[in-house]
């Protein structure tokens, strides 16, 4: 297969495994690229893409934009403070003024889940998701599987755990489409209350039992808690939140075997994860970071192929 089977990334939800399989080979390539000493291809010069961001990021943010540069693609960039939204425009207004500007793609975060499916629907471009409130993360889902790919080989039958905030997180879902999509088995673990009464209907594991999902497992990607997206307390106290599901050295020294460390940033250091773990050599946390830039030019690569 050398084409993508869609035409947008709204979520992996809707991507086959084949298109996993394409956007991990692509990024294979422009992996080797961003790691020469001139890391800048033409690939998307005749490209121009308008990075539209309505809520806060680092790593997406930089990564899409070093991505497009490194691909010699036009690059835009809108963050909604300071935009004419606070004026009472619509999003597909200000996507269509963007789009009269010549612009091709247009990559959104949005806090609001199915932002990107609504402005597919309502625009003619090629849209990206780079995170749509509690939804889809699609981008980090797919840098998450290529950079534990890399460090354990085919996930086929691999034992993945997420842990945390699973009802507030895009990441969780994003992650357990990916991983199920390549063949892995997929463990979720946290406070109940913090864990959707309908995750049974995915094909999830759930375990409350933190140590015990642990062992249980080849990987494990901690996720922080969305206070930003909580209008109510999900647990008693953070203090015994970190007590039952914090990673501690200790923890993962009481294993059976030595498993993978994942998490997808921004850290709340001394909450779900210590600092001697988040920098330990069980974690990849920069590997991801790192795989995210080669994985976006492969996504924004392919799409930018099926433009019209
Ligand atoms: N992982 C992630 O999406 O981080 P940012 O919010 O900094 O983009």
């Amino acid at each position: 297969m050398s084409e993508l089977s869609v035409n947008n990334l709204l979520g992996i939800k809707y991507l086959n495994t084949d298109d996993l399989k394409l956007i991990f080979k692509t990024a294979d390539n422009f992996k080797e690229v961003i790691n020469r000493k001139i890391k800048k291809v033409p690939s998307l010069r005749d490209v121009t893409i308008a990075n539209l961001f309505f809520e806060n990021s680092t790593r997406t943010k930089l990564s899409f934009e070093l991505a497009q540069k490194r691909l010699s693609a036009d690059v835009v960039n809108f963050s909604s403070s300071g935009s004419s939204i606070s004026k009472g425009e619509t999003l597909i207004d200000t996507v269509n003024n963007i789009l009269s500007m010549k612009v091709d793609m247009i990559v959104m975060r949005h806090p609001s889940p199915g932002a990107s499916v609504f402005l597919s629907k309502n625009v003619d471009s090629c849209i990206i998701n780079a995170g749509d409130g509690t939804h889809e993360h699609p981008t980090q889902a797919l840098l998450d599987a290529y950079s534990l790919q890399e460090k354990i080989g085919d996930l086929e039958n691999k034992n993945i755990l997420i842990v945390g905030d699973i009802m507030h997180s895009r990441v969780a879902l994003s992650n357990i489409f990916a991983y199920q999509k390549l063949g892995a088995n997929v463990t979720v673990c946290g406070p109940k209350s913090l864990i959707p009464n309908d995750i049974s209907s995915l094909n999830v594991k759930v375990e409350t039992d933190f140590k015990k999902a642990l062992n249980n497992s080849d990987a494990v990607n901690m996720l922080r808690i969305q206070n930003e997206r909580m209008s109510e307390t999900y647990f008693p106290s953070i203090r015994e939140y970190v007590k039952q599901y914090g990673l501690t050295k200790n923890i993962l020294d009481s294993l059976d075997k030595e498993i993978i460390v994942m998490h997808p940033g921004p850290i709340n250091r001394g909450v779900e994860i210590t600092s001697e773990v988040a920098d330990s050599e069980q974690a990849i946390i920069l590997d991801q970071v790192e795989n995210g830039v080669a994985i976006r030019m492969a996504v924004m690569y392919l799409l930018a192929s099926k433009l019209k």
